[in-house]
């Protein structure tokens, strides 16, 4: 429907929002994209050593993931907007915050956005991959292995889980699958790095 074409784009363009260049910028701090990994996001703000803006960055980059699913949810049905458009509207903000229309398209690896929208999808989802991160950080350290490790676990925690705490929704399913898919991709040089002993821990800063 013409709705659920509307509230894809405009999720498209509140995940286009790249936080961790506005945060950075609002708070006179480098651009993120300067230093570090280079990435846009939560993470590599923290090089920064401004534990305040990776905070703001990783709750606004996970509020806009969240944020369209949650409207369709709450507001949708006389619309006829159901699980599909909530799918797609997840999809499109993970999309714009990878490829920003704002921002040259160059955007960052999702890690918050999909974790907002996994909680749109279901709070419960959310939280247990948001466990699966924190455990993984705990032990380890590292950012990039903790979100390949949730990424790969949503889609099984939707699956095998579900039943009791959600409905399995086929679109919402394979929207988790795509999201995850993406996500990995673009860690590849973070693998890298991972495989050869070179990525830095969490909160260890880098500044060139
Ligand atoms: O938030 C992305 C995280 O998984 C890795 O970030 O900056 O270490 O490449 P970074």
């Amino acid at each position: 429907t013409v709705y659920s074409i509307l509230a894809t784009i405009l999720a498209y363009l509140i995940g286009s929002l790249s936080f961790a260049v506005i945060v950075s910028r609002s708070m006179g701090l480098s651009d993120p994209r300067t230093y570090g990994s280079k990435n846009p996001g939560a993470t590599n703000v923290l090089r920064s050593g401004s534990k305040a803006a990776a905070i703001v960055t990783l709750l606004l980059d996970a509020a806009k993931g969240w944020l369209p699913v949650a409207l369709v949810a709450w507001f949708g049905k006389p619309y006829g907007l159901e699980e599909g458009t909530m799918a797609l509207v997840g999809i499109a903000a993970f999309l714009g915050h990878l490829w920003p229309v704002f921002f040259k398209f160059e955007g960052g690896k999702g890690v918050a956005t999909a974790l907002g929208v996994l909680l749109g999808f279901s709070g419960w989802l959310g939280l247990l991959t948001l466990l699966a991160w924190v455990a993984v950080a705990a032990i380890w350290r590292y950012s990039s292995l903790s979100s390949l490790v949730a990424a790969v676990l949503a889609p099984v925690f939707y699956i095998l889980i579900g039943g009791e705490l959600w409905d399995f929704h086929a679109e919402i399913f394979v929207a988790i699958l795509a999201m995850s898919a993406l996500l990995v991709y673009r860690h590849k040089l973070n693998i890298q790095r991972l495989v050869e002993g070179k990525e830095s821990k969490l909160g260890q800063k880098k500044t060139k």
